[in-house]
């Protein structure tokens, strides 16, 4: 592997790449080695990224090294500079009546803007920018050019979607000298999905298709011309854990808008999330499900995640989160069972391992749970995938109600934050939590106090119960059998 990446990136950095100009600049070049996963360079060879901490991810590449030449006094151009208050117009959009995708976008997609999809191989991506551009093609002209499948393949995808009759342009073409050519003919695509851009590849340049160099040059190539004819363009990068082939980081700071389509394979459920947006909030996401014709919209995903719920069961708890702006009910489940092995094991499907490997000192160091001793299973239904702090609580709670045998009351939605000295923290958007909890019939929420500052919950979940704990050690009385419900603090 090593040493058989020659890339000449001259062509790429040294002289703007234009069609017909594949000419390479007589820069110096030297040696040095990439990482496929994240792109970070060193001069020496390693078995090991310290940037990604990935292995056997460094392979040699040519960089040109332009000689760098003193700026010449009166060479520029002096900066026309304007005050920050004014009046600028909103980038004007496409809608694609996908009302999950439009979401994630910023409220659709910007023209001329250039967005990433992200996501393992097979989950979904292709499926999703067909079922995107067929929807799109009906106002817009689109080009569908895929790298991967040949055109039958994809026409027997589109049979399958019952999408054959939309006027979506197909080809499948790998360079990028002929797919410039053709984003730049008169009567071009004004919409173009690239699927993917580890299979595009510049001739001009060495090294292999799916590596930094080709990735790197094929999308600033891409997008420097759909710029500049205003097409939107929606490139597809497989991510990859093995770094043989280039990971899309790479393109992250070059592209508009970067999403995420995520998944565990074995789910129906798929979620789209924005991890940057230049035209609209991050975070965002988007729920879909897989079906025989494609992705259909969950429109409440709350719903769909608490639809297979058994009430009245040991160590589960309904976590209230947020999801971007959007409140998602989802369950927590947790098993603690005797540990036949020296060391327990701790295995985590759908949220952080560290934070687990917390909460369970926390119950431990401060609320004297002995948990050490058994294996630990933490799962999220639905295949979801938590970050936030937030679901720190409905952890605790599951584990506990998993120790003691004493179920979660089943109307209850648990949230907040467990800080180190076992302290329940506040966290933000109580008032919508709350409002999609009472919606789905909930009718207590154990929860942190809100904060004093704020002045708590609002009259937004009237009907709902609080029972407000100020520190975890509150929590175990709630699962003590035969005990009255705790009074709950503060408000009712
Ligand atoms: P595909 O879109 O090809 O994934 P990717 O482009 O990310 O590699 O989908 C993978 C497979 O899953 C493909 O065989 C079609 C199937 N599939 C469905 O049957 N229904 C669906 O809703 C989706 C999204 C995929
Ligand atoms: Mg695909």
């Amino acid at each position: 592997m090593r040493g058989c990446e020659r890339g000449d990136e001259a062509a790429i950095y040294g002289a703007p790449f234009h069609p017909g100009a594949f000419e390479k600049t007589l820069a110096r070049t030297t040696s040095r080695y990439v990482c496929q996963n994240c792109g970070a360079a060193y001069p020496k060879w390693s078995g090991k990224c310290d940037a990604c901490g990935e292995w056997n991810t460094l392979v040699e590449e040519q960089a040109s090294e332009s000689v760098p030449k003193g700026l010449g006094k009166g060479q520029g151009r002096k900066i026309e500079f304007v005050a920050l208050s004014g009046v600028s117009k909103d980038a004007p959009r496409r809608m694609t009546q996908i009302q999950e995708f439009d979401r994630v976008c910023g409220g659709g997609l910007v023209n001329g803007s250039a967005l990433l999809v992200g996501g393992d191989p097979g989950i979904g991506k292709s499926t999703l920018l067909l079922q995107v551009t067929c929807c799109l093609a009906q106002e817009t002209r689109c080009a569908y050019i895929s790298g991967e499948e040949a055109v039958d393949q994809v026409r027997m995808r589109a049979a399958r979607l019952g999408l054959v009759n939309a006027p979506v342009a197909l080809a499948a073409a790998n360079n990028v000298r002929d797919i410039v050519a053709s984003l730049e003919a008169a009567d071009g695509p004004q919409v173009a999905v690239i699927d993917s851009i580890q299979t595009m590849y510049i001739d001009t340049l060495d090294s292999a298709p799916g590596t930094v160099a080709q990735v790197r040059a094929c999308a600033s190539e891409l997008i420097r011309v759909a710029k500049k004819r205003g097409i939107t363009l929606l490139i597809v990068g497989h991510v990859t854990k093995d770094g043989q082939i280039a990971g899309p980081r790479v393109l992250e700071h070059m592209v508009d808008t970067v999403l995420y389509f995520e998944g565990e394979r074995g789910h129906q459920f798929r979620i789209l999330r924005a991890v940057k947006n230049r035209f609209g909030p991050t975070d965002e996401i988007g729920v879909f499900e897989m079906s025989e014709d494609g992705l259909v919209e969950v429109p409440n995903p709350s719903e769909l995640f608490l639809a297979d719920r058994r009430r009245d069961i040991t160590g589960t708890a309904v976590f209230a989160g947020l999801e971007g702006t959007r409140p998602v009910l989802v369950e927590v489940q947790a098993l603690v069972a005797p540990s036949p092995l020296g060391t327990p094991r701790r295995a985590v499907v759908g949220w952080d391992s560290s934070r687990l490997a917390m909460v369970l000192a926390v119950l431990e160091a401060r609320c004297g749970v002995a948990i050490g001793a058994n294996d630990v299973y933490l799962s999220v239904a639905g295949g979801l995938k938590i970050s936030e702090p937030a679901a720190d609580l409905a952890v605790a709670a599951a584990l506990v109600s998993s120790l003691t045998g004493e179920p979660v009351p089943a109307d209850a939605v648990v949230f907040g934050e467990i800080g180190l000295s076992g302290e329940i923290r506040a966290v933000s958007q109580t008032d919508q939590r709350l409002k999609e909890a009472t919606k789905l019939g909930f009718n207590r929420a154990i929860m942190p106090q809100p904060r004093r500052s704020r002045g708590g919950a609002g009259a937004a979940a009237d009907g709902l119960r609080r029972v407000e704990l100020d520190h975890l050690s509150d929590l175990m009385p709630l699962f003590q059998a035969d005990a009255p419900p705790r009074p709950p603090r503060g408000r009712d």
